[in-house]
């Protein structure tokens, strides 16, 4: 099976005005995606759950399954947004992911992983992951406890209301779901939340926000198979790595972070977006 990997979609800045505009998916589709069986997409798909619903509905009549990650800006449940109004104000993030699941649940080939599962014998996994403030830790070497103060005025705590905005317990649920993951060795795993084995930009290496985006994964891609794809997203450079784990193993990791094209998102790594056309 041909599949398309992607991140960050971003719709809603796209659609402004008009949430039903089919002519706005269908160029983007057209601009930014490429045709495949299996349409894998990483997180950040629309502040907005109307537009979340719409796009993610429509673009299922493209490919056999649209299997998705949630990604920060998905969970967001204030009323106003950056980029989109929300119509409704949900109490929880969770509470809004519900209904985005119950929209959805009509269309058999839409998936959102929330753990692992097996799509036409392959196993795949995924979950939203967190990043764990260690790089403020051991690659800025300004401690832990700057990047959770610094945290408190971050977009996600702004803009979540999920486990009371407790990162620290966020992140241990996102690590225990990772855990039970990477134990299914998956074919494809997803996380929004980027592996900081992917690498920094040199360009971002000294900001403290960078210790927001990304989490130290070797203990999970050390326990991956051979030729195992890890799809992520939430930074705005494409990348993509060979990793090698501990047993000798391949990891490949891909993140093509599509809904930034004027900040030339393939420019820096010389990719392009057929680069992220994987077969399975
Ligand atoms: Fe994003
Ligand atoms: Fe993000």
């Amino acid at each position: 099976m041909n599949c398309y990997c992607c991140s960050d979609i971003h719709i809603d800045h796209y659609c402004k005005k008009n949430i039903n505009d089919i002519s706005v998916f269908d160029t983007y589709i057209e601009k930014y995606l490429l045709p495949a069986d299996i349409l894998f997409i990483a997180g950040d798909i629309s502040d907005n759950k109307d537009i979340f619903i719409n796009f993610v509905s429509y673009v299922s009549s493209k490919y056999k399954y649209v299997i998705y990650t949630i990604g920060n800006h998905d969970m967001n449940v204030r009323k106003n947004s950056l980029y989109a109004t929300i119509p409704k104000y949900y109490s929880t993030s969770l509470q809004k992911l519900a209904d985005i699941d119950n929209a959805l649940s009509i269309f058999p080939n839409i998936i959102r992983l929330n753990n692992s599962t097996i799509i036409e014998n392959v196993p795949i996994g995924g979950t939203m992951g967190m990043c764990d403030f260690e790089y403020a830790e051991h690659g800025l070497h300004l401690g832990k406890q700057l990047a959770l103060c610094e945290w408190q005025t971050w977009y996600d705590n702004i803009v979540w209301n999920h486990m009371n905005n407790d990162p620290i317990s966020i992140l241990n649920d996102e690590q225990n779901k990772l855990n039970i993951i990477v134990n299914t060795k998956p074919k494809i795993i997803l996380t929004h939340f980027a592996p900081i084995e992917i690498g920094i930009q040199p360009k971002y290496a000294k900001y403290l926000t960078s210790s927001f985006f990304y989490f130290y994964a070797k203990k999970y891609l050390d326990n991956l198979g051979n030729d195992t794809y890890w799809i992520c997203g939430h930074t705005h450079d494409a990348a993509k790595l060979d990793y090698i784990n501990s047993s000798g193993n391949v990891i490949h990791i891909l993140l093509n972070p599509i809904g930034y094209p004027s900040e030339l998102p393939y420019d820096i790594n010389n990719l392009s977006k057929s680069d992220f056309l994987i077969n399975i």
